[in-house]
């Protein structure tokens, strides 16, 4: 029977060094989009396909994120003084279970499949997502509600993918392409950030996945590839051809906020859902055309 997926991973360990300065003395997870950080968005994703536990993977500096999930016991006292309900409600809403978060610290940042690898004893012997928190994601359905459905489909690996432009390929993880069924591709080889003359296909995976265990066996051989980094892609190429794996064509949009105009992108298209301020924002566009 296909083990039920409750485990998360969230690398938050980067230095957000094209935000500088602005993440000089905050993590990069913790910049709003309107009105929530980017770390809270993934962790609401990630509830949102039944995720019970999460383990985010930090380094120096990451410590908002922590208290950013914490009771913040004097703030809510005060909130209850002021009878500010709404704002009080909101905060108790979003507060996750005791134990429910778990942090590990990467020390060294010797790339995402080190970074994965880190988590290990969290993950142990089951399957788990891992969310990356500057891929913010806009669906009707949580993009790892996505994955989760296709995992139970499927029975083994899945990452959420998308079509880009070929001259950015080499930014990405590319899929190369087994079978193509549509909304599911089955993957015969994944290559990481390739030059574009060489990339499979124009098929990047995007910063979601539902992974198995297994993958932590093949991240400890400490192998480094793209960038000198030991990559997350190569560790997932190694379980091709012994476990099932696919990539998935998510419904939804991506705003990749690890890059200024997407971040900025992100702001307008989030606020745009909002009911209380839409119509406002689409005003004040106007004056800028
Ligand atoms: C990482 C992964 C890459 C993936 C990308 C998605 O790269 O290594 O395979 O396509 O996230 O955002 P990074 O953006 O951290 O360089």
């Amino acid at each position: 029977m296909l083990k039920p997926l409750r485990k998360a991973v969230l690398p938050v360990a980067g230095l957000g060094t094209r935000f500088l300065p602005a993440t000089k003395a905050t993590a990069k997870e913790m910049l709003p989009v309107v009105d929530r950080p980017l770390i809270q968005y993934a962790v609401d994703e990630a509830r949102a396909a039944g995720i019970e536990q999460f383990c985010f993977i930090t380094g120096r500096g990451k410590t908002a994120i922590v208290e950013h999930f914490d009771v913040a016991y004097e703030l809510e006292r005060t909130l209850e003084m002021r009878g500010k309900a709404r704002e009080l409600a909101e905060l108790r809403a979003q507060q996750q279970e005791p134990g429910s978060i778990m942090t590990v610290r990467q020390q060294v940042p010797l790339g995402l499949g080190h970074a994965i690898w880190c988590a290990r004893s969290f993950i142990a012997d089951e399957p788990f997502a891992i969310l990356l928190p500057d891929d913010l994601m806009q669906c009707d359905i949580s993009c790892t509600a996505q994955l989760a459905a296709a995992y139970r489909e499927t029975g083994g690996n899945v990452v959420a993918v998308e079509e880009v432009p070929m001259e950015r390929v080499n930014k990405y993880g590319v899929i190369d392409i087994e079978k193509d069924m549509g909304r599911l591709v089955s993957v015969k080889g994944l290559v990481e950030k390739p030059p574009i003359e060489e990339a499979p296909s124009n098929l990047t995976i995007i910063g979601r996945y539902v992974l198995m265990p297994e993958v932590i066996t093949h991240l400890a051989k400490m192998e480094k590839g793209a960038g000198g980094e030991i990559q997350l892609t190569d560790g997932m190429a190694k379980l091709i051809g012994h476990q099932p794996f696919h990539g998935v064509r998510y419904e939804g949009r991506r705003f990749d906020c690890g890059d200024k105009i997407g971040f900025l992108e992100a702001q307008i298209a989030f606020a745009l859902k909002r009911p209380e301020m839409a119509a406002q924002v689409r005003e004040f566009l106007k004056t800028y055309s």
